[in-house]
């Protein structure tokens, strides 16, 4: 028998931000449901004129290359050196580097300046917003974010494990759909469960997973 320990799981490295260790455990996983699920409901692209996609904590691309793949412009930033060098050795994203159909770089989230896009996909990386700046952060989404475009993502509520930790976002379920006042929530799915982690590295997730669409219009009676 091995007296070698188990690995930990992926989210251990998440919690320290060892975005290194993460991206070597998360290396091969597709693009997210969320970024999926958004990119369907805006059907086939135009590819004379491909729409903006910003993908903001893109780690090592992941969601970026499916943007690309369904023929998107892309804006991706991510605040970790490691994941952007891993993010433009991706083919797809080193192909359209050379064509300029993506623009990728290391920024952080305190303090970004995000352009108009039609779809902005934050998946897992918001949270990792100091809380401080987080208002500041969803301002620049909102703002950047086109009538009938999208938001697709995630927040982290305030029963997740992880929201004692001083330098986390975690919402109330209350304050995440006020973020989304002035949008049609299509996807909205609170999950509020115990990891399966039974010993030190057990964790209790408290994750909302979002697919919504900017209204064209103000909602009735909203305050602007
Ligand atoms: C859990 S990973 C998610 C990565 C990727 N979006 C995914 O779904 O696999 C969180 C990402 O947020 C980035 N991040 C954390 N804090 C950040 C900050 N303050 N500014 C910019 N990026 C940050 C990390 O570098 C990391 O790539």
């Amino acid at each position: 028998m091995s007296n070698t320990p188990p690995t930990p799981p992926v989210h251990e490295a998440a919690k320290r931000r060892d975005w290194p260790a993460y991206f070597d455990r998360m290396e091969g996983k597709p693009a997210r449901d969320t970024v999926l699920k958004a990119l369907k409901s805006f059907g086939e692209i135009d590819p004379s004129n491909p729409p903006l996609a910003i993908d903001l904590g893109c780690g090592a691309g992941r969601d970026a290359a499916a943007m690309l793949a369904a023929g998107w412009k892309v804006w991706a930033q991510d605040g970790s050196a490691d994941g952007i060098s891993r993010a433009k050795e991706r083919p797809e994203i080193k192909s359209a580097l050379q064509t300029g159909r993506i623009e990728i770089a290391q920024s952080n989230f305190q303090g970004l300046q995000i352009p108009k896009a039609t779809l902005v996909n934050a998946s897992f990386s918001l949270p990792f917003c100091p809380p401080d700046h987080f208002s500041a952060l969803w301002q620049q989404i909102d703002a950047a974010i086109e009538p009938g475009g999208r938001f697709s993502g995630q927040i982290f509520g305030d029963r997740d494990d992880w929201a004692i930790i001083d330098d986390r976002t975690h919402l109330t379920r209350g304050e995440t759909l006020k973020l989304f006042d002035q949008y049609i929530l299509e996807s909205f799915t609170e999950e509020d469960r115990p990891s399966k982690h039974t010993d030190e590295h057990h964790k209790h997730w408290h994750v909302f997973h979002i697919v919504a669409q900017k209204r064209t219009a103000p909602k009735r009676g909203s305050v602007s």
